[in-house]
């Protein structure tokens, strides 16, 4: 293992226990993230990215699903980690952006009310502080007059806007490692390729390490190059 391995996966194998037996999803994958550096996971629909992803922040139930393996993290081994300790890692150290924008995004609360909580959370700091790191927060994932879009609802947002919310919440924390499933794909070209600049960016501002999961081979080819 390199000096400045992030996260570090070995043999890692999710299953799920169902009615009709067990599936499963990942079957012993290994894969290194070097700290800063950005890393493609590339494959077919269905063979386990998703379930990759959220099995490194355990965010599948348990049962059905049994995960099986090592995921070091600053050498540190989530699977072994307690319930509270995930937590502090979830949304400070590692954050996610999902593959459904809608499903992740909570429709009943404001984008801004969802970003500045998460702040509040993990940062610490006042409502006051907390909303204004959110409107800057949204500006900075160029989503216009941040100030009122901070106030709607997500169902009032175009999909590439959902989708630059939740590149900001995700960010907002200053994350050491980004895990982005399918960031773009619900998006047209033109749109993709701004997000992908602006993660580049992002990850440069912030030096966070990016686990890119995707099923679109252009993307990765488009990547700008480090
Ligand atoms: N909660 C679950 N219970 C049972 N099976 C599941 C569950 N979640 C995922 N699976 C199965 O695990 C396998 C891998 O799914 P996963 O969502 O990781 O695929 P993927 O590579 O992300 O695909 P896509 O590119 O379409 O997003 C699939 O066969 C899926 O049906
Ligand atoms: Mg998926």
């Amino acid at each position: 293992m390199r000096q400045d391995s992030l996260l570090s996966i070995e043999n890692l194998r999710t299953r799920f226990h169902t009615y009709e037996g067990v599936l499963t999803a990942v079957d012993g994958i290994g894969l290194e993230v070097y700290r800063g550096e950005t890393l493609g996971v590339v494959g077919e629909s269905g063979c386990g990215k998703s379930v990759t992803a959220l099995s490194i922040l355990r965010l599948l139930a348990s049962p059905p699903a049994e995960i099986q393996g090592e995921i070091l993290f600053d050498g540190k081994n989530l699977l072994n980690m307690s319930l509270d300790e995930i937590r502090q890692i979830r949304g400070n150290s590692i954050s996610m952006i999902f593959q459904e924008p809608m499903t992740s995004l909570n429709p009943v609360l404001t984008i801004g009310e969802q970003i500045s909580e998460a702040i509040k959370l993990h940062q610490g700091v006042t409502h006051q502080e907390a909303w204004s790191k959110t409107v800057e927060m949204l500006r900075t994932v160029q989503i216009p007059s941040p100030e009122i879009r901070a106030k709607e609802y997500p169902h009032k947002l175009s999909g590439g806007m959902r989708q630059r919310a939740m590149i900001a919440m995700a960010l907002s924390c200053h994350p050491r490692l980004l895990l982005a499933d399918e960031p773009t794909t619900a998006l047209d070209v033109t749109i993709q390729s701004q997000i992908v600049e602006l993660m580049e960016r992002l990850k440069e501002e912030i030096r966070t390490s990016i686990v890119l999961i995707t099923h679109n081979l252009g993307l990765i080819a488009g990547w700008p190059s480090e």
